[in-house]
C-alpha cells in the first residue's frame, strides 16, 4: 500500500489547517500510523507565517507545540505528492479543485465528511470571531483526525 500522505488546506494557512495538521499528527502517532502530514492555504497571505497566536495556545491546550510551522500555499506538486487533500470549506474545496493540474491523483475532499452525519459541512473560518471559536475549531478537527485514523486503519 503507498503510505498516506494527508494535506490539510485553509484559506491562510494559519487558523484551521494547521490545527488538523496537528490534531491528525498527533493522532496518527499515537495510533502507530506512519503517514506523512502537511498544511497549506489556498492563498498566498500568509506565506512564511507562524500560525495565528490563537491556533497556537489552543494547540498547547492539547501539548501540542504548533509554533514553528510556517504557512505556504498550495501548490501543483501537492495534488501528486499527498494522496488525500482535505479541505476546511467549500470555497477552500472550489479552490483546490480548480488550482488542481490534469495529473492530480490526491483524493479532494471536504474535512468533515470523514465524519459520519457531518458531510458537508464547514469548518468554520475562526480568524475574524473570539476565542471559543478556536476551541469550537479544534473539536471538530480533532474528530475529524480520529475518524481519519480509523479510516485509514481499517
Ligand atoms: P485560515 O484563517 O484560513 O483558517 O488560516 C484565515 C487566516 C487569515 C485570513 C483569513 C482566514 N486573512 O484574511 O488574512
Amino acid at each position: 500500500m503507498t503510505k498516506p500522505a494527508i494535506l490539510f488546506v485553509c484559506l491562510g494557512n494559519i487558523c484551521r489547517s494547521p490545527l488538523a495538521e496537528a490534531a491528525f499528527r498527533k493522532a496518527a502517532e499515537d495510533a502507530g500510523l506512519d503517514v506523512d502530514v502537511d498544511s497549506a492555504g489556498t492563498a498566498a497571505y500568509h506565506i512564511g507565517s507562524p500560525p495565528d497566536p490563537r491556533s497556537v495556545a489552543t494547540a498547547l491546550d492539547h501539548g501540542i507545540d504548533i509554533s514553528g510551522l510556517k504557512g505556504r500555499q498550495l501548490a501543483a506538486e501537492d495534488f501528486t505528492r499527498f494522496t488525500h487533500i482535505f479541505a476546511m470549506d467549500a470555497e477552500n474545496l472550489r479552490n483546490i479543485r480548480r488550482a488542481a493540474p490534469s495529473d492530480a491523483t490526491a483524493e479532494i475532499s471536504l474535512l468533515l465528511d470523514l465524519i459520519p452525519g457531518q458531510e458537508g459541512r464547514e469548518v468554520d473560518d475562526p480568524y475574524y470571531g473570539g476565542d471559543d471559536g478556536f476551541a469550537r475549531t479544534w473539536d471538530e478537527v480533532s474528530a475529524a483526525a480520529e475518524a481519519l485514523v480509523e479510516r485509514l486503519r481499517g
